[in-house]
């Protein structure tokens, strides 16, 4: 009788197309994920190898990438392409059939390949088009010393298929090794293993033993050079820019033992940088061993640092516990904003914490304001299904995350709080974390175990911010605001007062002017303080802003407003002076500065921009 069960149930399954039962909905092992055609329940990758050349001639990448596979009796796997020239597919070693879907704007093609139920590897021979997305080849005049071609790949969220057929679902972890061929004159670096000097025949081999997920494959290629830090941490960078990255970066070392007393082990080895051309599209991106960084925060006094914590930080919170899906694009952020906050209290003190995160708490307020017909837009948990995840990778998971937490740890005292999230990474390291999973593991082990009640769900699935939020204060800030008060009543400047201030006071100084202050002022403070000739590009980019908001035209400001433009690709700081220009109905003056911009820009930036200055391409 049971025999004959199996026997029938088989049949019915094979004829819906499925071969064997498969397990319960409840057991299986990944959820369903709106970005990503992969069917990681059927078949999955595990790890990969990849084989490829770096041709700056043609400006693509091709060779192969071989795939060890787990096949849960499925007669075919489904990879994710975008953009990509499929040539050939094997499956251990046999050619076999493969189908390209049809084309999404925004997750691209399902690369479908036939395989038997024992298939344990598959390879694909590929090549990247001029289409790309990830991929931003750069000519030796948009480098620092002008004189090779630079290449870099940004994977977050949702690009790493734009360069490699992979299941590109951040639930999806693998290892890889790589050999990559580059010009003899350049160096390769990748999220993993690396080397400290180049080979003299341009082929470099790489290892990644610990599993991660595919938006952390990372790859830069360029004229470059390392210098250690300590035994464990260390720069890449330009000729021109080693030493200056070094002396900028010298406390890594220091940021890696606290984060370590923090929430335990650093347990990738290694923690490098390597500082990128101006038009990298991010302040940093965490990719494992090798976070990958905006030149524009080698300000000469350490003053930015802060973006080295918070990708120190993700070490745990992003690459060891990982958001399941770009709906819970929190969980990596919201968790790494407050990691890095208590980094820099530990190694500077808390008034440097302080007005850190009244800075993000005022970026917040900005953010809500800009979402207030769009509240949805304003929860933790997203729902991104049929939109770029892009879309949700705003403030909100940053600063509402970080407060969330922060209140958090107010409301159950930070010991607790800090034990809680030592297990937390400990007990989920290398594997995946879903918003409800984590709802629950909370309340589990914080607030029950505690007797606490707290408003989770309001905080996580709600529009806003719940009532009993955190309070963040700054002293200094206060201060701050005392004096440009003084300042514009008295029509004069003190500079004794200004004179140990540090770039976080400088921002809050200029982002705080009031409404209705005059073009004498904004003259009075250019004047006295060189705003316009800032050499701290954060500085300089909240000053931008306001010269556009306030319409101010002094000291030739105009042209450093363009040459910021065309020559830094950071979305976040192009972005801010770009939607000041659109607050200012001046979006006839920015498209002009943008047509000769765009050309520098990534595509992740460019695509925000064209966006949100309605560009035609
Ligand atoms: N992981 C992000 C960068 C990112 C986010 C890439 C979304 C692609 C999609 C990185 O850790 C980050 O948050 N960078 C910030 C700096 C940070 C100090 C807030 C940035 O680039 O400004
Ligand atoms: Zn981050």
């Amino acid at each position: 009788m049971r025999k004959l069960f199996i026997i029938l149930s088989c049949t019915i399954l094979f004829l819906t197309g499925c071969t064997t039962p498969k397990q319960e909905k409840s057991a299986l092992k990944y959820v369903d994920e709106p970005h990503s055609y992969a069917q990681p329940n059927e078949a999955v990758i595990t790890h990969l190898d990849l084989d490829i050349v770096v041709d700056f001639d043609r400006e693509i990448i091709n060779g192969k990438a071989t795939y060890k596979i787990e096949n849960n009796n499925s007669l075919q796997i489904i990879l994710d392409s975008k953009f990509l020239k499929i040539e050939k597919v094997y499956a251990d070693g046999n050619e076999t059939e493969f189908l390209l879907g049809d084309f999404d704007e925004q997750l691209g093609q399902p690369l479908k390949i036939n395989i038997g139920k024992e298939t344990k590897n598959i390879t694909v021979y590929y090549s990247t088009t001029d289409k790309t997305e990830a991929l931003q080849w750069l000519s030796p005049q948009q480098t620092a010393d002008k004189t090779h071609p630079f290449l870099f790949t940004q994977g977050e969220a949702i690009l790493t298929r734009t360069w490699i057929p992979i299941q590109d679902s951040p639930q999806i972890k693998l290892t890889y090794n790589a050999t990559v061929k580059v010009p003899s004159e350049l160096m390769a670096v990748m999220s993993a293993e690396n080397p400290k000097k180049k080979n003299y025949n341009g082929e470099y081999h790489f290892k990644m033993q610990q599993p991660i997920s595919p938006y952390l494959i990372a790859l830069a290629v360029g004229d470059i050079e390392y210098k250690a830090i300590s035994n464990r941490t260390g720069i890449y960078a330009e000729k021109s820019m080693v030493d200056k990255v070094h002396y900028e970066f010298s406390d890594m070392e220091k940021m890696v033992s606290s984060a370590e007393k923090l929430y335990g082990k650093y347990v990738w080895e290694q923690f490098d940088v390597i500082v990128l051309p101006p038009s990298f599209p991010f302040g940093g991106m965490e990719n494992p061993r090798l976070t990958f960084a905006t030149p524009t925060v080698i300000a000469g006094d350490k003053s930015l640092t802060s973006l080295v914590a918070h990708e120190l930080a993700h070490s745990w919170s992003g690459n060891l516990v990982t958001n399941a899906t770009w709906d819970d694009f929190w969980l990596n952020e919201g968790f790494t904003v407050y990691f890095g906050i208590r980094i820099m209290e530990a190694l500077y003190g808390k008034d440097r914490a302080d007005m850190l995160a009244l800075i993000d708490r005022q970026d917040l307020d900005e953010e809500l304001e800009r979402f207030k017909d769009t509240p949805d837009e304003t929860k933790l948990k997203l729902n991104l299904k049929g939109r770029n995840p892009d879309d949700g990778m705003n403030s909100i998971a940053y600063n509402k995350g970080y407060l969330f937490l922060r209140t958090l740890e107010e409301t159950v005292g930070r010991e607790k709080f800090d034990e809680f999230l030592k297990k937390y990474f400990q007990k989920h390291a290398f594997s995946t974390m879903t918003t409800e999973k984590f709802v629950a593991y909370l309340s589990e082990n914080l607030l029950e175990k505690n007797q606490i009640t707290f408003n989770t769900d309001e905080w996580i699935y709600t529009a806003g911010v719940p009532g009993n939020q955190a309070i963040i204060k700054s002293d200094k800030f206060d201060n701050v605001e005392k004096e440009l008060k003084q300042f514009i009543e008295s029509n004069a400047v003190t500079t004794d007062v200004t004179r140990n201030w540090t770039t976080q006071e400088w921002v809050h100084f200029v982002r705080n002017f009031p409404s209705d202050m005059e073009q004498k002022h904004l003259a009075m403070f250019d004047k006295a303080f060189d705003l316009t000739n800032s050499t701290n590009s954060y500085i300089a980019m909240v000053w931008y802003e306001q010269a556009v908001n306030y319409d101010y035209h002094g000291n030739n400001v105009d042209a450093k407003i363009e040459n910021f433009l065309i020559n830094v690709g950071r979305r976040w700081y192009v972005s801010t002076i770009y939607k000041a220009y659109k607050r200012s109905d001046k979006v006839k003056e920015a498209l002009i500065i943008y047509n000769k911009a765009r050309p520098n820009y990534h595509s992740v930036t460019a695509n925000t921009i064209d966006d949100l200055l309605g560009f035609q391409k």
